[in-house]
Protein backbone atom coordinates (compact mmCIF):
# COMPACT_ATOMS: atom_id res chain seq x y z
CA UNK A 1 0.00 0.00 0.00
CA UNK A 2 1.15 3.65 -0.73
CA UNK A 3 2.19 5.64 2.17
CA UNK A 4 3.59 9.18 2.26
CA UNK A 5 6.88 9.97 4.07
CA UNK A 6 6.75 13.85 5.08
CA UNK A 7 9.31 16.49 6.76
CA UNK A 8 8.28 18.42 8.82
CA UNK A 9 9.31 22.40 8.96
CA UNK A 10 9.23 23.86 5.44
CA UNK A 11 7.12 26.96 5.02
CA UNK A 12 4.94 26.73 2.15
CA UNK A 13 5.00 29.37 -0.64
CA UNK A 14 3.74 29.68 -4.05
CA UNK A 15 0.45 29.01 -5.99
CA UNK A 16 -1.44 25.76 -5.94
CA UNK A 17 -4.78 25.84 -8.81
CA UNK A 18 -8.03 24.31 -7.05
CA UNK A 19 -9.89 21.20 -9.05
CA UNK A 20 -13.10 20.77 -9.83
CA UNK A 21 -15.82 19.68 -6.18
CA UNK A 22 -15.62 16.03 -5.96
CA UNK A 23 -19.03 16.29 -3.98
CA UNK A 24 -20.60 18.29 -6.96
CA UNK A 25 -19.46 15.88 -10.08
CA UNK A 26 -20.55 13.15 -8.13
CA UNK A 27 -24.53 13.89 -8.26
CA UNK A 28 -24.08 15.79 -11.69
CA UNK A 29 -22.71 12.77 -12.69
CA UNK A 30 -25.27 10.61 -11.58
CA UNK A 31 -27.90 13.26 -13.06
CA UNK A 32 -26.45 11.69 -16.63
CA UNK A 33 -29.07 8.92 -16.28
CA UNK A 34 -31.93 11.16 -16.14
CA UNK A 35 -30.93 13.38 -19.98
CA UNK A 36 -31.54 12.10 -23.23
CA UNK A 37 -28.48 13.05 -25.18
CA UNK A 38 -24.95 13.65 -24.36
CA UNK A 39 -23.46 15.02 -21.32
CA UNK A 40 -20.11 17.47 -21.30
CA UNK A 41 -18.66 17.89 -17.90
CA UNK A 42 -15.73 20.11 -17.54
CA UNK A 43 -13.44 20.55 -14.56
CA UNK A 44 -14.12 17.35 -13.20
CA UNK A 45 -11.02 15.94 -10.68
CA UNK A 46 -9.42 12.70 -11.17
CA UNK A 47 -10.47 10.75 -7.92
CA UNK A 48 -10.73 7.32 -7.07
CA UNK A 49 -14.50 8.42 -5.93
CA UNK A 50 -15.40 9.81 -9.62
CA UNK A 51 -13.90 6.70 -10.95
CA UNK A 52 -16.02 4.70 -8.99
CA UNK A 53 -19.13 6.60 -9.82
CA UNK A 54 -17.89 6.22 -13.50
CA UNK A 55 -17.88 2.31 -13.23
CA UNK A 56 -20.91 2.66 -11.29
CA UNK A 57 -22.67 4.39 -14.35
CA UNK A 58 -21.34 2.29 -17.02
CA UNK A 59 -22.86 -0.81 -15.15
CA UNK A 60 -26.28 1.14 -15.13
CA UNK A 61 -25.90 1.74 -19.01
CA UNK A 62 -24.07 5.19 -19.17
CA UNK A 63 -21.12 4.93 -21.45
CA UNK A 64 -17.87 7.40 -20.53
CA UNK A 65 -15.11 9.20 -21.98
CA UNK A 66 -12.68 11.27 -20.31
CA UNK A 67 -10.80 13.68 -22.27
CA UNK A 68 -7.36 15.22 -21.34
CA UNK A 69 -7.57 18.51 -18.76
CA UNK A 70 -10.72 17.06 -17.26
CA UNK A 71 -13.29 16.36 -20.11
CA UNK A 72 -15.81 13.70 -19.08
CA UNK A 73 -18.86 12.91 -21.79
CA UNK A 74 -21.00 10.77 -20.80
CA UNK A 75 -24.35 9.16 -22.52
CA UNK A 76 -26.44 7.35 -21.47
CA UNK A 77 -26.76 4.18 -23.66
CA UNK A 78 -29.06 1.19 -22.16
CA UNK A 79 -31.69 1.24 -19.66
CA UNK A 80 -32.40 -2.08 -18.54
CA UNK A 81 -29.45 -2.29 -15.36
CA UNK A 82 -30.98 -0.16 -11.97
CA UNK A 83 -29.30 -2.16 -9.79
CA UNK A 84 -26.37 -0.23 -7.41
CA UNK A 85 -24.50 -3.37 -6.06
CA UNK A 86 -23.28 -3.83 -2.91
CA UNK A 87 -19.66 -3.92 -3.87
CA UNK A 88 -20.18 -0.56 -5.63
CA UNK A 89 -21.99 1.16 -2.83
CA UNK A 90 -20.36 -0.20 0.17
CA UNK A 91 -16.82 1.61 -1.33
CA UNK A 92 -18.56 4.70 -1.74
CA UNK A 93 -21.78 6.44 -0.37
CA UNK A 94 -22.66 8.86 -2.75
CA UNK A 95 -23.38 5.63 -4.84
CA UNK A 96 -26.74 6.44 -3.66
CA UNK A 97 -27.12 9.57 -5.38
CA UNK A 98 -28.36 7.03 -8.25
CA UNK A 99 -31.67 6.33 -6.43
CA UNK A 100 -33.19 9.41 -7.17
CA UNK A 101 -32.57 9.53 -11.00
CA UNK A 102 -32.90 5.56 -11.95
CA UNK A 103 -36.17 5.87 -9.62
CA UNK A 104 -37.66 9.46 -12.07
CA UNK A 105 -35.90 7.78 -15.12
CA UNK A 106 -36.95 4.26 -15.67
CA UNK A 107 -39.31 3.78 -12.70
CA UNK A 108 -37.08 1.47 -10.90
CA UNK A 109 -33.88 1.74 -8.77
CA UNK A 110 -32.34 -0.52 -6.39
CA UNK A 111 -29.47 0.12 -4.40
CA UNK A 112 -27.42 -1.21 -1.56
CA UNK A 113 -27.99 0.23 2.02
CA UNK A 114 -24.75 2.37 2.48
CA UNK A 115 -23.78 0.90 5.58
CA UNK A 116 -21.85 2.75 8.16
CA UNK A 117 -18.17 3.87 7.21
CA UNK A 118 -15.26 5.46 9.65
CA UNK A 119 -17.01 8.65 10.16
CA UNK A 120 -20.28 7.06 11.63
CA UNK A 121 -23.27 5.87 10.66
CA UNK A 122 -24.92 7.12 7.30
CA UNK A 123 -28.36 5.99 7.08
CA UNK A 124 -31.17 7.16 3.84
CA UNK A 125 -34.07 6.94 6.17
CA UNK A 126 -34.41 10.94 4.69
CA UNK A 127 -33.85 10.17 0.99
CA UNK A 128 -36.38 7.42 1.11
CA UNK A 129 -39.30 9.28 2.60
CA UNK A 130 -38.68 12.04 0.28
CA UNK A 131 -38.71 9.87 -2.81
CA UNK A 132 -42.25 8.16 -1.34
CA UNK A 133 -43.32 11.91 -0.82
CA UNK A 134 -43.39 11.59 -4.46
CA UNK A 135 -45.30 8.55 -4.90
CA UNK A 136 -42.52 5.85 -4.60
CA UNK A 137 -42.98 2.29 -2.85
CA UNK A 138 -40.35 1.19 -1.28
CA UNK A 139 -39.40 -2.61 -0.25
CA UNK A 140 -35.89 -3.21 2.14
CA UNK A 141 -34.58 -6.78 0.59
CA UNK A 142 -30.98 -8.69 1.24
CA UNK A 143 -29.74 -5.23 2.70
CA UNK A 144 -30.82 -3.60 -0.93
CA UNK A 145 -33.60 -1.09 -1.22
CA UNK A 146 -35.77 -1.56 -4.11
CA UNK A 147 -37.81 1.46 -5.09
CA UNK A 148 -40.45 1.47 -7.98
CA UNK A 149 -43.22 4.68 -9.05
CA UNK A 150 -44.79 3.75 -12.49
CA UNK A 151 -45.32 8.20 -12.54
CA UNK A 152 -43.83 10.51 -9.86
CA UNK A 153 -46.19 13.44 -8.63
CA UNK A 154 -44.99 16.15 -7.14
CA UNK A 155 -45.32 16.90 -3.55
CA UNK A 156 -44.76 19.77 -0.82
CA UNK A 157 -42.18 17.80 1.73
CA UNK A 158 -39.98 18.83 4.76
CA UNK A 159 -36.26 16.89 4.23
CA UNK A 160 -35.02 17.86 7.87
CA UNK A 161 -33.59 15.24 9.97
CA UNK A 162 -31.91 15.64 13.80
CA UNK A 163 -29.10 16.66 11.88
CA UNK A 164 -30.40 19.16 10.25
CA UNK A 165 -30.53 18.61 6.29
CA UNK A 166 -29.32 16.23 3.93
CA UNK A 167 -26.85 16.90 1.07
CA UNK A 168 -27.29 13.92 -0.62
CA UNK A 169 -30.87 13.39 -0.29
CA UNK A 170 -31.91 16.86 -1.37
CA UNK A 171 -29.59 15.90 -4.47
CA UNK A 172 -31.87 12.46 -4.98
CA UNK A 173 -35.14 14.13 -4.01
CA UNK A 174 -34.40 16.98 -6.91
CA UNK A 175 -33.64 14.63 -9.21
CA UNK A 176 -36.54 12.51 -8.69
CA UNK A 177 -38.92 15.31 -8.57
CA UNK A 178 -37.48 17.02 -12.30
CA UNK A 179 -39.42 14.63 -14.42
CA UNK A 180 -42.48 14.48 -11.70
CA UNK A 181 -45.93 15.13 -12.66
CA UNK A 182 -46.36 19.26 -11.48
CA UNK A 183 -44.57 21.41 -8.81
CA UNK A 184 -42.11 19.65 -5.48
CA UNK A 185 -41.63 21.97 -2.95
CA UNK A 186 -38.23 20.81 -0.65
CA UNK A 187 -38.26 22.47 2.55
CA UNK A 188 -35.26 22.24 5.09
CA UNK A 189 -33.35 21.61 1.65
CA UNK A 190 -29.33 21.24 2.23
CA UNK A 191 -28.26 24.96 0.91
CA UNK A 192 -24.61 23.55 0.21
CA UNK A 193 -23.04 24.70 -2.99
CA UNK A 194 -22.79 21.62 -4.57
CA UNK A 195 -26.40 21.28 -4.79
CA UNK A 196 -27.00 24.26 -6.01
CA UNK A 197 -24.63 23.24 -9.31
CA UNK A 198 -26.41 20.33 -9.22
CA UNK A 199 -29.49 21.97 -9.38
CA UNK A 200 -27.36 24.82 -12.32
CA UNK A 201 -26.10 21.37 -14.20
CA UNK A 202 -30.11 19.86 -14.07
CA UNK A 203 -31.56 23.65 -15.44
CA UNK A 204 -28.96 23.72 -18.19
CA UNK A 205 -30.37 20.24 -18.77
CA UNK A 206 -33.91 22.26 -19.19
CA UNK A 207 -35.06 21.32 -15.59
CA UNK A 208 -37.54 24.04 -14.11
CA UNK A 209 -35.85 24.65 -10.42
CA UNK A 210 -35.92 28.07 -8.22
CA UNK A 211 -34.90 28.46 -4.46
CA UNK A 212 -31.46 26.10 -4.95
CA UNK A 213 -28.89 27.50 -2.51
CA UNK A 214 -31.74 28.24 -0.05
CA UNK A 215 -33.43 25.90 1.92
CA UNK A 216 -36.84 25.79 0.25
CA UNK A 217 -36.37 24.37 -3.52
CA UNK A 218 -39.35 24.60 -6.07
CA UNK A 219 -39.16 21.88 -8.71
CA UNK A 220 -41.73 22.03 -11.66
CA UNK A 221 -41.32 18.88 -13.54
CA UNK A 222 -40.98 18.40 -17.46
CA UNK A 223 -41.26 15.93 -19.67
CA UNK A 224 -37.92 15.37 -20.73
CA UNK A 225 -34.14 16.81 -19.92
CA UNK A 226 -31.51 17.02 -23.18
CA UNK A 227 -27.82 16.35 -22.50
CA UNK A 228 -25.56 19.59 -22.41
CA UNK A 229 -22.16 21.19 -21.61
CA UNK A 230 -21.39 21.91 -17.54
CA UNK A 231 -18.74 23.25 -15.93
CA UNK A 232 -18.13 22.24 -12.17
CA UNK A 233 -17.18 24.67 -9.26
CA UNK A 234 -14.50 24.26 -7.26
CA UNK A 235 -14.14 22.09 -4.68
CA UNK A 236 -14.36 24.33 -1.27
CA UNK A 237 -13.65 21.42 1.08
CA UNK A 238 -9.78 21.18 -0.77
CA UNK A 239 -9.56 24.98 -1.17
CA UNK A 240 -9.93 25.28 2.70
CA UNK A 241 -7.43 22.08 3.37
CA UNK A 242 -4.80 23.96 1.14
CA UNK A 243 -5.54 27.30 2.84
CA UNK A 244 -4.60 25.72 6.18
CA UNK A 245 -1.84 23.78 4.70
CA UNK A 246 -0.13 27.54 4.18
CA UNK A 247 -1.48 28.66 7.99
CA UNK A 248 0.02 25.65 9.84
CA UNK A 249 3.69 26.36 8.31
CA UNK A 250 3.27 29.04 8.47
CA UNK A 251 3.95 29.98 4.93
CA UNK A 252 2.23 32.15 2.34
CA UNK A 253 0.35 31.01 -0.67
CA UNK A 254 -1.93 31.50 -3.22
CA UNK A 255 -5.24 30.28 -4.53
CA UNK A 256 -6.31 30.18 -7.89
CA UNK A 257 -9.64 28.80 -9.19
CA UNK A 258 -10.56 29.31 -5.45
CA UNK A 259 -14.48 30.70 -4.53
CA UNK A 260 -13.88 32.41 -1.34
CA UNK A 261 -17.47 33.12 -0.92
CA UNK A 262 -18.16 29.37 -0.27
CA UNK A 263 -15.48 29.15 2.68
CA UNK A 264 -16.93 32.20 4.60
CA UNK A 265 -17.58 30.27 7.84
CA UNK A 266 -14.12 29.04 8.03
CA UNK A 267 -12.70 32.44 7.26
CA UNK A 268 -14.19 33.83 9.59
CA UNK A 269 -13.05 31.30 12.32
CA UNK A 270 -9.39 31.62 10.43
CA UNK A 271 -8.81 35.42 11.22
CA UNK A 272 -9.88 35.06 14.67
CA UNK A 273 -6.97 32.18 14.62
CA UNK A 274 -4.84 34.74 13.03
CA UNK A 275 -4.37 33.08 9.57
CA UNK A 276 -5.05 36.15 6.57
CA UNK A 277 -7.24 35.05 4.07
CA UNK A 278 -7.72 37.57 1.00
CA UNK A 279 -8.72 38.18 -2.31
CA UNK A 280 -6.25 39.38 -4.50
CA UNK A 281 -7.80 40.03 -7.99
CA UNK A 282 -8.68 36.20 -8.95
CA UNK A 283 -6.49 34.81 -6.55
CA UNK A 284 -7.05 34.36 -2.49
CA UNK A 285 -3.76 34.95 -0.46
CA UNK A 286 -2.91 32.88 2.63
CA UNK A 287 -0.47 33.83 5.53
CA UNK A 288 -0.70 33.73 9.15
CA UNK A 289 0.66 35.60 12.29
CA UNK A 290 3.56 33.16 13.95
CA UNK A 291 1.17 33.09 17.11
CA UNK A 292 -2.55 30.98 16.70
CA UNK A 293 -4.98 31.75 18.82
CA UNK A 294 -7.61 29.16 20.31
CA UNK A 295 -11.09 29.44 18.94
CA UNK A 296 -14.49 27.34 19.65
CA UNK A 297 -16.06 25.95 16.49
CA UNK A 298 -19.46 24.09 15.93
CA UNK A 299 -20.03 22.53 12.26
CA UNK A 300 -23.01 22.55 10.88
CA UNK A 301 -24.84 22.44 7.74
CA UNK A 302 -24.20 25.17 5.17
CA UNK A 303 -23.08 28.39 5.42
CA UNK A 304 -22.38 26.80 8.71
CA UNK A 305 -18.25 26.03 9.53
CA UNK A 306 -18.01 22.33 7.51
CA UNK A 307 -17.87 19.23 8.72
CA UNK A 308 -15.38 17.95 5.91
CA UNK A 309 -12.93 20.70 7.10
CA UNK A 310 -13.57 19.96 10.92
CA UNK A 311 -10.40 17.67 10.69
CA UNK A 312 -8.10 19.80 9.43
CA UNK A 313 -8.56 22.80 11.62
CA UNK A 314 -8.50 20.37 14.05
CA UNK A 315 -4.66 19.78 13.19
CA UNK A 316 -4.07 23.48 12.96
CA UNK A 317 -5.71 24.28 16.48
CA UNK A 318 -3.39 21.79 18.26
CA UNK A 319 -0.36 24.74 17.66
CA UNK A 320 -3.03 27.24 18.71
CA UNK A 321 -1.71 29.24 21.66
CA UNK A 322 -4.36 27.87 24.27
CA UNK A 323 -7.69 25.75 24.68
CA UNK A 324 -10.00 25.42 21.79
CA UNK A 325 -12.69 23.51 21.33
CA UNK A 326 -14.76 22.09 18.14
CA UNK A 327 -17.72 20.32 18.77
CA UNK A 328 -19.02 18.47 15.50
CA UNK A 329 -22.52 18.19 14.91
CA UNK A 330 -23.06 16.78 11.80
CA UNK A 331 -21.49 13.13 12.65
CA UNK A 332 -20.65 12.99 16.55
CA UNK A 333 -17.90 10.15 16.15
CA UNK A 334 -16.44 11.95 13.14
CA UNK A 335 -13.23 11.89 15.09
CA UNK A 336 -10.58 9.43 13.54
CA UNK A 337 -8.06 11.66 13.78
CA UNK A 338 -7.70 12.11 17.35
CA UNK A 339 -5.92 9.30 18.08
CA UNK A 340 -3.71 9.76 15.26
CA UNK A 341 -2.78 13.36 16.05
CA UNK A 342 -1.92 12.66 19.40
CA UNK A 343 0.34 10.29 18.53
CA UNK A 344 2.24 13.59 16.78
CA UNK A 345 2.26 15.12 20.62
CA UNK A 346 -1.21 16.67 20.38
CA UNK A 347 -3.14 17.30 23.51
CA UNK A 348 -6.73 16.44 22.78
CA UNK A 349 -9.48 14.99 25.02
CA UNK A 350 -12.93 14.08 23.81
CA UNK A 351 -15.86 14.81 25.23
CA UNK A 352 -18.77 12.88 23.64
CA UNK A 353 -19.48 15.06 20.26
CA UNK A 354 -16.67 17.89 21.53
CA UNK A 355 -12.74 17.61 21.61
CA UNK A 356 -11.03 20.03 23.71
CA UNK A 357 -7.62 20.73 22.09
CA UNK A 358 -4.99 21.95 24.46
CA UNK A 359 -2.38 23.89 22.39
CA UNK A 360 1.52 22.29 22.41
CA UNK A 361 4.45 24.41 21.33
CA UNK A 362 5.25 21.30 18.62
CA UNK A 363 4.29 18.45 17.24
CA UNK A 364 6.62 15.46 17.11
CA UNK A 365 7.10 13.17 13.63
CA UNK A 366 6.32 9.88 13.93
CA UNK A 367 4.02 6.74 11.59
CA UNK A 368 0.10 7.37 11.91
CA UNK A 369 -2.67 5.64 10.16
CA UNK A 370 -4.58 6.95 7.80
CA UNK A 371 -8.43 6.35 8.29
CA UNK A 372 -11.06 8.46 6.13
CA UNK A 373 -10.59 10.92 3.62
CA UNK A 374 -10.54 14.53 5.84
CA UNK A 375 -8.72 12.54 8.49
CA UNK A 376 -6.01 11.60 6.49
CA UNK A 377 -5.88 15.19 5.05
CA UNK A 378 -5.67 16.67 8.61
CA UNK A 379 -2.32 14.00 9.46
CA UNK A 380 -1.03 14.96 6.24
CA UNK A 381 -1.36 18.88 7.63
CA UNK A 382 0.02 17.69 11.01
CA UNK A 383 3.18 15.93 9.44
CA UNK A 384 4.01 19.60 7.56
CA UNK A 385 4.69 21.04 10.39
CA UNK A 386 5.86 18.09 12.80
CA UNK A 387 9.56 18.22 13.76
CA UNK A 388 11.15 14.92 11.46
CA UNK A 389 9.49 12.07 9.80
CA UNK A 390 6.03 11.93 9.35
CA UNK A 391 4.65 8.61 7.68
CA UNK A 392 0.81 8.45 6.80
CA UNK A 393 -0.15 5.10 6.02
CA UNK A 394 -3.27 3.91 3.59
CA UNK A 395 -3.20 7.00 1.36
CA UNK A 396 -5.57 5.62 -0.62
CA UNK A 397 -8.08 7.59 1.49
CA UNK A 398 -6.41 10.79 0.48
CA UNK A 399 -6.46 10.10 -3.19
CA UNK A 400 -10.14 9.77 -3.34
CA UNK A 401 -10.92 13.25 -2.51
CA UNK A 402 -7.57 14.86 -3.14
CA UNK A 403 -5.84 14.91 -6.58
CA UNK A 404 -2.07 14.57 -7.09
CA UNK A 405 -1.79 16.20 -3.15
CA UNK A 406 1.76 15.15 -2.46
CA UNK A 407 2.90 16.74 -5.98
CA UNK A 408 0.91 19.60 -5.33
CA UNK A 409 2.56 20.01 -1.92
CA UNK A 410 6.20 19.29 -3.48
CA UNK A 411 5.47 22.15 -5.63
CA UNK A 412 4.39 24.65 -2.50
CA UNK A 413 7.38 23.63 -1.05
CA UNK A 414 6.77 20.36 0.80
CA UNK A 415 8.81 17.65 1.84
CA UNK A 416 6.55 15.01 0.78
CA UNK A 417 7.03 11.96 -1.20
CA UNK A 418 4.75 8.93 -2.03
CA UNK A 419 6.47 5.59 -1.33
CA UNK A 420 4.64 1.93 -1.88
CA UNK A 421 5.54 -0.36 1.24
CA UNK A 422 3.92 -2.34 4.10
CA UNK A 423 1.90 -0.40 7.34
CA UNK A 424 4.25 0.40 9.84
C1 LIG B 1 -22.37 14.77 2.03
O1 LIG B 1 -22.60 13.49 2.57
C2 LIG B 1 -20.91 14.79 1.64
N1 LIG B 1 -20.68 13.76 0.64
C3 LIG B 1 -20.02 14.53 2.86
O2 LIG B 1 -18.67 14.68 2.46
C4 LIG B 1 -20.32 15.61 3.90
O3 LIG B 1 -19.57 15.34 5.07
C5 LIG B 1 -21.82 15.60 4.24
O4 LIG B 1 -22.59 15.78 3.03
C6 LIG B 1 -22.21 16.70 5.21
O5 LIG B 1 -21.85 17.94 4.68
C7 LIG B 1 -21.08 13.97 -0.64
O6 LIG B 1 -21.64 15.00 -0.97
C8 LIG B 1 -20.77 12.89 -1.62
P1 LIG B 1 -25.83 14.19 4.74
P2 LIG B 1 -24.13 12.99 2.85
O7 LIG B 1 -26.89 13.34 4.15
O8 LIG B 1 -25.04 13.57 1.85
C9 LIG B 1 -27.83 12.45 8.67
C10 LIG B 1 -16.47 14.01 2.11
O9 LIG B 1 -15.57 14.01 2.95
N2 LIG B 1 -28.76 11.80 7.74
O10 LIG B 1 -25.87 15.67 4.50
O11 LIG B 1 -24.07 11.53 3.02
C11 LIG B 1 -26.41 11.90 8.54
O12 LIG B 1 -26.22 10.76 9.35
C12 LIG B 1 -17.83 13.50 2.49
O13 LIG B 1 -16.37 14.44 0.94
C13 LIG B 1 -29.88 11.13 8.24
O14 LIG B 1 -30.09 11.07 9.45
O15 LIG B 1 -24.42 13.67 4.27
C14 LIG B 1 -25.57 13.07 9.02
O16 LIG B 1 -25.53 13.05 10.42
C15 LIG B 1 -17.83 12.83 3.85
N3 LIG B 1 -30.72 10.51 7.37
C16 LIG B 1 -26.35 14.30 8.54
O17 LIG B 1 -27.70 13.84 8.33
C17 LIG B 1 -30.53 10.56 6.01
O18 LIG B 1 -31.35 10.00 5.25
C18 LIG B 1 -25.83 14.91 7.27
O19 LIG B 1 -25.76 13.88 6.30
C19 LIG B 1 -29.40 11.26 5.51
C20 LIG B 1 -28.53 11.87 6.40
Amino acid sequence: MDYFRINGGKRLRGTVEISGAKNAALPIMAASILCEGEVVLRNVPDLIDIRSMEKLLNKLGVSSVHEPGGTLRLKVQDEMNCHADYDLVRQMRASVCVMGPLLSKRGRSQVSLPGGCAIGDRPVNLHILGLQALGAEAELINGDILLKAKRLTGSELFLGGPFGSTVTGTANVMMAAVLAEGRTVIEAAACEPEVADLANFLNACGARITGHGSPRITIDGVKKLTGCEYTIIPDRIEAGTFIIAGAITNGEIRLRNCRLEHLLAMVDRLRLIGVNVEREGDEVVVSSTRRLEPVDITTQPYPGFPTDLQAQTMALLCLADGNSIITEKIYPDRFMHVGELSRLGAKLRKEGPTVIIQGVKRLVGAPVMASDLRASAALVLAGLVAKGETRVNRVYHIDRGYEKVERRLQALGADIERRSGEDE
